[in-house]
């Protein structure tokens, strides 16, 4: 579904990603996992087109889309839930997910539809519907995020850091709900500070270092492997 193959993206003159190799299959949920810094937003950044990257290619259902637009790239079918969330936080919840539909040509009824599910997968949000997105916690800003992009009816969606700051329950609540969206035929792409959390979530999981994934496999391979325990598992 994905195939991004020898990616380099940077800041001005400062090259961040060196030659990213990373394939997602339809279906997949697929995590990004890496030390702080290894340019995992970078990546993502470069995806959703907030980025240019240098060169390399993006092929998405066999489009290319290096270098393409953030609203094409949107309107493609790839959603990006923004680390540190993003909200519109003097508009409320409700208005969030609408704007998450802006550019859906499917008309209001779709949308509408598609709203009801989002109240469905988090009642909290239909609860907060007309609060403020800024006064809410931080589990339900992250809920909000995550349905905003969920309202551009992506067929793959892209979320920077799920569980930071999150309490343990809240983390549960969301990977069940990303679970089920999976299991109704959504493809995911979560970059994921916890690795156990990341591995438990994935099938498939992608290990950053310094701008290039350096280990990839079934989360279970990674798991087991001495050097990501050592690493991220705190086994020895
Ligand atoms: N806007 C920017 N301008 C210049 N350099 C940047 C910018 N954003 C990130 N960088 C640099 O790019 C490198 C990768 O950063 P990036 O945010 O992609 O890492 P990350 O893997 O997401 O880290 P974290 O786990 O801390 O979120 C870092 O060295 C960072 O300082
Ligand atoms: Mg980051």
């Amino acid at each position: 579904m994905l195939l991004i193959r020898n990616l380099h993206a940077g800041y001005g003159d400062v090259p961040v990603l060196w030659g990213v190799d990373l394939k997602v299959e339809h279906g997949d949920i697929a995590c990004l996992v890496g030390s702080n810094g290894a340019g995992k937003t970078t990546l993502l950044r470069a995806l959703s087109g907030l980025l240019p990257p240098n060169s390399g290619s993006i092929v998405f259902e066999g489009r290319e889309l290096a270098g393409a637009e953030p609203e094409r790239i949107l309107g493609a079918g790839i959603a990006h839930v923004p680390e540190g969330r993003r909200l519109f936080s003097a508009m409320s919840v409700r208005d969030n997910l609408l704007m998450g539909a802006y550019l859906r040509r499917d008309g209001a009824h779709a949308i509408g539809r598609d709203l009801e599910r989002m109240y469905g997968l988090f009642p909290i949000l239909r609860e907060r519907q007309a609060q403020d997105a800024g006064t809410l916690s931080g589990g339900e800003q992250q809920m909000c995020a995550v349905a905003r992009g969920l309202m551009s009816a992506p067929r793959l969606l892209v979320i920077d850091e799920l569980s930071l700051g999150l309490a343990p329950a809240v983390v549960d609540q969301l990977c069940d709900a990303l679970r089920r969206l999976n299991q109704e035929g959504l493809t995911l792409l979560v970059v994921e500070q916890d690795v156990a959390t990341a591995l438990e979530l994935a099938q498939h999981a992608f290990v950053m270092d310094t701008g290039r994934v350096t280990r990839s496999g079934s989360s279970e391979t990674l798991r087991n492997d001495p050097a990501i325990r050592e690493a991220y598992l705190g086994a020895i």
